[in-house]
């Protein structure tokens, strides 16, 4: 019989091609949260998806000469993608949605108009920064030195044609509900929204952009397109079927239990899609969680910093349920915490090859070393059972108070005190020297049925967050179905009394540290030097490297970057190269100097001057020397 529904969702992720192990901490612990929702017997919705309109997506599809659309298809459903590297993470997820989707691109026609027929979408004027030729807006804290954050050049004051959304009109709705207890948790961000953002007076929200074509059209006003957050923050309904025909349940999920988010999007979350709620008149979701970021060296995870981030590679080398149970168990949900190749492996050593992994191995070991597998039903119990007895038994309530409050870190610190107890169990009892004496068969097939039935409770809380070696831990110990489930994970004593349990492969293998370090260092240096795709001899041949005289060399009038060359190239007529290196050198100290230019690439203009060719330089962390030859060599000599 169901509990109830459980509707819970995670962010929908920005396409992007390098989703790190912080992306994948997010959606790991939404899915721990819904299997475990699952298990106790709740019918859960599990929301994901990806969000895919915008400007920056229309910029990146340009540069690779694609159409917007081709580009996130590949990102998302490609190999390698978004949905590839959830299936990985065994993500339980029981919906999709991409906000190209074409019901969710209905849906959001629909609720724009209903809003803008409310009176609570208007007609106004955007005003920032722009960026004339990145087409953009920036608002002056996005700014580097006052500069456009994405090329670096300058931006003026503009105004653009914009709708509206009167988010100050629903302000005091809004902090009323912030403030209501256990909406907005961990209670620490309450204030932190409603001093930074509506102390201060919420303004009316900028929802539609003429700038960029990457959106959703507004019906009534072509030319625009629906501000990404409105489009996005809406995948929540509209994934249930509001406002489209594609699904039917949103009157049994609505409003959402939780919507799990990263803290740098709570605001969003907590004040304008509440607004946007009321504004629709639809009931408000009961709870936004902000979970804390995954750091690396204290930063944000963005670069790799000598660390191993791609969730792939580790997964590969420690396995999925470790690491889902590494990203889970080392930080608590609500606070940031700093990730470290050294503190994954360490984490495996002691938790899961040390306490939980040889709990079950010398356990299922002596079983059949004891009994030759299959205990015998005779008991005799003694007082040093109680307290082993009582915990595992107990466990159940305290973990289910941690997982409540999503306090994930603590539910399964609660799980490995029980499990080191049960190990210490085992040097209290000494099962070896009972096995010594016959007469003591009772007992220590009592031994053995206590520290099992530890093992199945134990393993019946961590399913949700390592289900794969969860399954394979049952089969080790003889669980049958009724013995994995939520209802008797409170009570001791449900395996049979005659369990049979199975020898099995070491679930969590040891890691030795300094070599993994050492492998993982290497790893590193070789992964710092970017893989390209090999070329033929042939393709090589392709591209003439000739050596040329530098005749003459200026800088190109408005340009801070380009050098303008005359070129010797050997032909007697001279070629003329525009180069990207003026801040590197002036241009007279490279008069006379004999340097390489690729002198096949097809002629070029640039700031109303023609290139044909390229010269030949390296360039590192900022640094750029050109290749400069011996004098010896003539010009028109051509590089083999
Ligand atoms: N597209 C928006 C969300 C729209 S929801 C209506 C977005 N996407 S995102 O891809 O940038 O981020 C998705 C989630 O990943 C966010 O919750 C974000 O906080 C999380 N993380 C990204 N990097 C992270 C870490 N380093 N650590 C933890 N979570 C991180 O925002």
């Amino acid at each position: 019989m169901s509990k109830g529904t459980f509707y819970i969702t995670t962010p929908i992720y920005y396409p992007s091609a390098k989703l790190h192990i912080g992306h994948a901490y997010c959606t790991v612990a939404t899915d721990t949260i819904a299997r475990y929702k699952r298990m106790c017997g709740y019918d859960v919705l599990f929301l994901t998806g990806t969000d895919e309109h915008g400007q920056k997506i229309e910029e990146k599809a340009r540069e690779r000469g694609v159409t917007p659309k081709q580009f996130v298809d590949e990102i998302v459903e490609g190999k390698g993608g978004i949905l590839d590297l959830w299936q990985l993470m065994n993500i339980s997820n029981d919906r999709f949605i991409r906000t190209t989707d074409d019901y969710h691109v209905e849906s959001i026609q629909k609720i724009f108009k209903q809003m803008y027929d409310k009176g609570d979408i208007y007609k106004g004027s955007y005003k920032g920064k722009y960026c004339t030729p990145c087409e953009s807006f920036w608002t002056d804290s996005q700014l580097i030195d006052g500069k456009c954050p994405d090329c670096g050049r300058e931006v003026h004051e503009a105004e653009e044609e914009a709708y509206f959304f009167r988010l100050s009109k629903y302000a005091d709705r809004v902090q009323a509900l912030l403030e209501t207890p256990g909406f907005l948790e961990p209670a620490s961000r309450v204030n932190e929204m409603i001093n930074n953002f509506i102390k201060p007076g919420l303004e009316d929200l900028c929802v539609s952009r003429t700038s960029f074509s990457w959106g959703i059209p507004v019906t009534f006003d072509p030319g625009h397109v629906v501000y990404v957050w409105v489009d996005a923050l809406s995948n929540y309904i509209t994934a249930l079927g509001y406002a489209n025909g594609k699904y039917g349940d949103f009157e049994k999920y609505w409003p959402c239990d939780v919507h799990m988010v990263g803290k740098e999007i709570v605001r969003f979350h907590s004040i304008i899609w509440p607004a946007m709620l009321m504004s629709l008149e639809l009931p408000l979701p009961k709870k936004v969680y902000g979970h804390g970021w995954l750091l690396l060296e204290g930063g944000k995870m963005s670069k790799s910093k000598g660390n191993i981030v791609d969730p792939y590679l580790l997964a590969e080398r420690y396995g999925v349920d470790t690491l889902r149970f590494f990203l889970m168990r080392e930080f608590p949900l609500g606070s940031d915490g700093n990730f470290s190749n050294e503190a994954l492996i360490s984490r495996i050593n002691s938790d899961l090859a040390n306490d939980l992994g040889n709990l079950l191995s010398r356990t299922v070991a002596m079983v059949i070393k004891y009994f030759d597998g299959t205990l015998p039903k005779e008991r005799r119990g003694e007082p040093v059972d109680d307290e082993l007895i009582g915990m595992a038994g107990g466990l159940r309530d305290v973990f289910e108070h941690s997982m409540e409050n999503f306090a994930t870190q603590s539910a399964l610190i609660e799980v490995f005190k029980v499990i080191s107890r049960a190990n210490k169990y085992i040097d209290e009892t000494a099962p070896w020297i009972l096995a010594r004496d016959e007469a003591n068969r009772a007992r220590l097939a009592t031994v053995m049925y206590n520290l099992l039935e530890t093992i199945r409770i134990t393993v019946t809380l961590l399913q949700p967050f390592m289900p794969e070696s969860c399954e394979k831990a049952f089969e080790q110990i003889g669980a049958s179905d009724k013995d994995r489930s939520w209802e008797n994970a409170g009570t001791f004593g449900v395996l049979d009394a005659d369990v049979t349990v199975r020898k099995g492969g070491t679930l969590f293998p040891r890691i030795d540290m300094e070599k993994e370090l050492a492998e993982l260092e290497k790893m590193n240096a070789q992964a710092a030097i970017p893989a390209v795709p090999p070329v033929t001899i042939d393709e090589f041949a392709k591209v003439q490297m000739t050596v040329c005289k530098v005749l003459a060399c200026e800088n190109v009038k408005k340009s801070e970057k380009l050098l303008k060359f005359t070129l010797d190239d050997g032909s007697g007529i001279p070629r003329q190269i525009l180069s990207g290196i003026a801040k590197f050198y002036e241009p007279e100290q490279l008069v006379g100097k004999t340097v390489v230019a690729c002198t096949n690439l097809p002629p070029r203009k640039m700031m109303g001057e023609e290139s044909n060719g390229m010269i030949i330089s390296a360039e590192k962390d900022g640094k750029l020397n050109l290749l400069i030859l011996d004098d010896a060599i003539p010009a028109g000599a051509l590089l083999c």
